[in-house]
């Protein structure tokens, strides 16, 4: 898919619909249910890619940030298979790493299937880089890889 297909954009309540069934189309187990969407949208920082000829969702992805922390954590993020391996999932991670280097986010954090190469692979392009590993942390047992990135932060102040 051309970037001109598509724009990146905030996710609104009118979204969870989309993002529902988008989300049981990525993920076989740990999905999102619709409540964790809502309370997402209204808490967290949810983007959505959408064709500019349908309005249809074809991407997602969440990011979290801690309280009195400059961390902050992808929780989730997704390409509708119809459309993958054109260069969404890079402009989404981009995307959040722009969103996080705004709010002042010096490390970004994330959990991945450690059997999920296509996008360990992707955070891997990105400069993220394995620091821990869980066992048994998904609900079907399966096991997550633990990434990290730092980012460059905020440019020094001058007087
Ligand atoms: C992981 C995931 C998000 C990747 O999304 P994507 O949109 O396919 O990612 P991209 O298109 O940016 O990159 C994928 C590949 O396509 C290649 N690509 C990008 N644009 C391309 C183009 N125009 N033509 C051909 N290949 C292209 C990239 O170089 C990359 O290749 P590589 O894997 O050999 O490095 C997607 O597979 C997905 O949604 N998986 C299910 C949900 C999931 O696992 N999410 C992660 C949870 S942590």
């Amino acid at each position: 898919m051309n970037s001109t297909d598509y724009s990146i954009e905030p996710a609104t309540l009118a979204d969870v619909n989309q993002l529902v069934v988008l989300e049981q189309t990525l993920f076989l187990t740990d999905c999102c249910s619709r409540k964790n969407f809502r309370y997402l949208i209204q808490h967290a920082t949810v983007i959505v890619v959408r064709t500019e000829k349908t309005s249809t969702i074809i991407g997602y992805a969440i990011l979290l940030k801690r309280k009195n922390s400059r961390k902050m954590r992808i929780y989730s993020l997704g390409v509708a298979p119809s459309t993958r391996n054109t260069g969404i999932g890079a402009k989404l991670v981009a995307a959040l790493e722009a969103i996080a280097s705004k709010a002042t986010c010096t490390t970004l954090t994330l959990e991945v299937s450690d059997n999920n190469k296509d996008a360990i692979r992707l955070y891997t392009n990105f400069g993220f880089e394995q620091y821990g590993f869980r066992y048994g942390y998904y609900e079907d047992g399966g096991h997550a890889i633990l990434m990290r990135k730092n980012l460059p932060g905020p440019p020094p102040q001058t007087s």
